[in-house]
């Protein structure tokens, strides 16, 4: 039996395949190569190149690869962009979440981690956010990832009598960053390492959005994890479904420690040894002061941790980027 890696060529999902491996879960790979990279896949494990939105291609390579279940990962992630794009955003994650669902329901695979995102809460007036916080996602991005949960819901209550009644979590992200191989690294042209990693190759000064918000050193306060945490809670989310354990419906990967922009700036100075002074340019539109959550229900589940430091988190995602060359 083998785990199906949706988006497993992408940043987060290449990290969750090489978890999975290093458990003998036995990865399988589906990606459209949209934003990913055919070299993030580690050889040995199966890549099949096509969309989520092919449902035909699903059916085949859960049943060729005797999928016991499934990792969500493909989808688009741009918020900013999603409101340029929402037809674009809703067909690649509420659509392709639909087809996957349907997939599995022909196959009888009843197994299902989804990648959420901090984005179902849109901009919370709270110190930590928690779970059970109001839904109020602010962009087609956070919509879609939320209705990609109610999907999740409904067709569990659909199944529940059936032979493959569905059993199922969704993992909310917040700010994933740093590599656990140097090999696969974030390429996102929206994201904070990315840019400033590009910004500091190219030899360009770094830009923080806005220095007048209501935090303690005026920049944006967010929740920092490193992407191998990630991937570790995926392969617990997996091993307790498979294994008949209770889960719940939804959980935040937060780490309770909020990072301010300009903290990140310094840090980044220290884990690339380049001495700069980011430049201040005007706020962004629709970015919340602070966004941070406790990861209090993952602990408790999913073993959930942090293990690593903001230097940590840097030095990681700066080797990686600077290995891609
Ligand atoms: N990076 C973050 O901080 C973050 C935060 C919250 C949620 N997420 C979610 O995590 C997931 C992975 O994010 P990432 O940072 O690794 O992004 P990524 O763009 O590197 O990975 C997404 C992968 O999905 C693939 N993909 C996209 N549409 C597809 C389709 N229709 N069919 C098959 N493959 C498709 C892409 O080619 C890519 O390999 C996304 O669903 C994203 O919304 C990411």
């Amino acid at each position: 039996m083998s785990w199906l890696v949706t988006g497993g060529a992408g940043y987060i999902g290449a990290h969750i395949v090489r978890a999975l491996s290093d458990a003998g879960m036995s990865p399988v790979v589906l990606d459209d190569l949209s934003s990913g990279h055919a070299e993030f896949v580690p050889e040995g494990v199966p890549f099949v190149r096509g969309s989520i939105l092919d449902h035909s291609l699903l059916v085949e390579t859960l049943r060729s690869h005797r999928v016991a279940g499934v990792i969500h990962v493909a989808g688009y992630k741009y918020a900013g962009v999603s409101v340029q794009r929402p037809l674009h955003t809703y067909e690649q994650n509420v659509e392709g979440t639909r087809v996957v669902l349907a997939a599995m329901a022909e196959t009888g695979v009843s197994h299902l981690v989804f990648s959420s995102s901090a984005a179902v809460y849109g901009t919370p007036d709270v110190e930590l956010v928690t779970e059970d916080l109001p839904k109020r996602p602010a962009s087609p991005y956070g919509e879609s990832k939320l209705i990609g949960e109610w999907l999740l819901r409904d067709q569990a209550v659909a199944t529940a009598s059936s032979d493959a009644p569905l059993r199922h979590t969704s993992l909310r992200y917040f700010n994933v960053v740093g590599s656990s191989d140097p090999s696969v690294y974030d390429t996102s042209p929206h994201n904070l390492f990315p840019l400033v990693f590009e910004a500091l190759i190219e030899g360009r000064t770094p830009k923080i959005f806005g220095d007048d918000y209501d935090t303690p050193d005026g920049t944006n306060v967010r929740d920092y994890v490193h992407v191998g945490d990630i991937a570790a809670a995926h392969v617990v989310a997996a091993q307790r479904l498979q294994a008949g354990e209770p889960v719940e419906p939804a959980y935040n990967l937060g780490s309770r420690n909020g990072l301010s922009v300009r903290q990140i700036m310094d840090a980044m100075a220290r884990g690339t040894g380049i001495d700069f002074e980011p430049e201040i340019g005007p706020r962004r539109p629709g970015d919340p002061d602070r966004i941070v959550a406790t990861g209090d229900l993952a602990a408790r589940d999913l073993d959930w941790q942090n293990r690593y430091t903001v230097d940590e988190m840097v030095r990681s995602g700066w080797e990686a980027r600077r290995a891609a060359g």
